[in-house]
């Protein structure tokens, strides 16, 4: 199989988690016989200071002619300390996402049995706990108009907006994810106060009529926030809007144990974009300490999404394994620390075995 990968590493420690990603891909490509070319774009911060723009048109095009996208992070502390920075690293991935027209991030969240002590949370509660948090990527507040500030500057306002089409078609997919797995779904909103949310509650409510297999349920999202960390076993598929998706998907990594071991793929209407959900931790940059298992567990997601699930399943395992023999990094480790890079060649050691 001959497939083109965009590499958009971005900014913090997304260089050297895709790094370990690509060591991953490599080991699949040897021992498969598959031909996987990676060609480098700029994205972020870095493409900022190269071009002016955070996702410039030629990266663009790259991720156009491309069959996959494979994404590390964007953000740069340089711009956080400053609100009024007239571009911003996080806009280069906001107009990725509009302009691949990614209207699905699919999060899944599983809990590693050898990592039962390391996360926060019970080990009663979160054992066999498998969830994917379908989140919708390209409205709500994140993109809606009017957004800005008053004359005097002393008002600020952002707007949520979705239509009918927009909740369908991520409905739909939800529906799709749900019926192949437990056939359950929780869609959630907060449709006791916002009127996006009753539109999204009275459009999933008319879906249900073409997957009555479906179990579907509605939670409100302070209440969902709530249980999923008080009972995570009752949720399977959760759909909800791009906020409140962003916010539950972070919560529910501590089922995990990190937010480093989450993977995450975009998929819509062009090229999907395979992404740790961590973002850039620019703290850690550069000194080999990030959790490179996000990013390769993204590189799993992605052969799934080119039909071959066997290379997606034996990454899967090469990470179990990497977590069993306790080959981790820091932020999952209870005895000896491994770094970024030794964990991604333990990794493909591991795969080309
Ligand atoms: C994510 C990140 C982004 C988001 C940021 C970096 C803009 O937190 O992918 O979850 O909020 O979508
Ligand atoms: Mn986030």
């Amino acid at each position: 199989m001959q497939k083109n990968i965009a590499v958009l590493a971005g900014d913090g420690i997304g260089t050297e988690v895709v790094e370990q990603a690509l060591k991953a891909v490599k080991a699949i490509e040897q021992r498969f016989g598959h031909r996987l070319s990676c060609t480098p774009a700029l994205v972020g911060a870095a493409a900022i200071r190269n071009t002016g723009n955070p996702y410039p048109d030629e990266t663009h095009n790259i991720c156009m002619q491309s069959d996959a996208v494979l994404f590390g992070a964007i953000g740069d502390p340089e711009y956080d300390n400053d609100p009024k920075a007239p571009v911003r690293p996080e806009q280069g991935l906001l107009s990725m996402r509009k302009k691949l027209g990614l209207y699905a991030n699919i999060r899944p969240v599983t809990a590693f049995k050898s990592l039962a002590d390391i996360s926060p949370l019970k080990a009663r509660l979160i054992k066999d706990v498998d969830i994917i948090v379908i989140r919708e990527l390209t409205g709500g507040i994140y993109f809606g108009e009017p957004r800005g500030r008053s004359d005097d500057g002393l008002t600020a306002f952002d707007t949520c907006t979705y239509t009918r089409a927009e909740v369908e078609r991520i409905g739909r997919l939800a529906f799709g994810y749900a019926r192949r797995r437990a056939k359950k779904l929780t869609a959630v909103d907060k449709a006791n106060i916002l009127a996006t949310s009753q539109l999204w509650r009275e459009t999933m409510q008319y879906l249900h009529g073409d997957y009555p297999d479906v179990e579907l349920e509605f939670m409100f999202v302070d209440n969902a926030a709530m249980q999923l960390v008080a009972c995570p076993k009752k949720f399977d598929v959760i759909v909800t809007e791009n906020m409140f998706g962003d916010i539950l998907s972070d919560e529910a990594s501590m089922i995990s144990g990190s937010l480093g071991l989450l993977p995450s793929a975009s998929t819509g209407i062009y090229t999907s974009v395979f992404e740790p959900v961590h973002g850039s931790y620019p703290q850690a940059a550069g000194k080999n300490i990030a959790n490179p298992l996000g990013a390769i567990l993204s590189a799993a997601l992605m052969f799934d999404a080119f039909d071959m699930p066997e290379a997606g399943q034996l990454i899967r395992q090469a990470c179990e394994k990497s977590i069993e023999q306790g080959v981790v990094t820091i932020d999952i480790s209870t005895g000896k620390t491994y770094g970024t890079s030794e964990v991604g060649d333990w990794i493909a050691a591991w795969l080309n075995r």
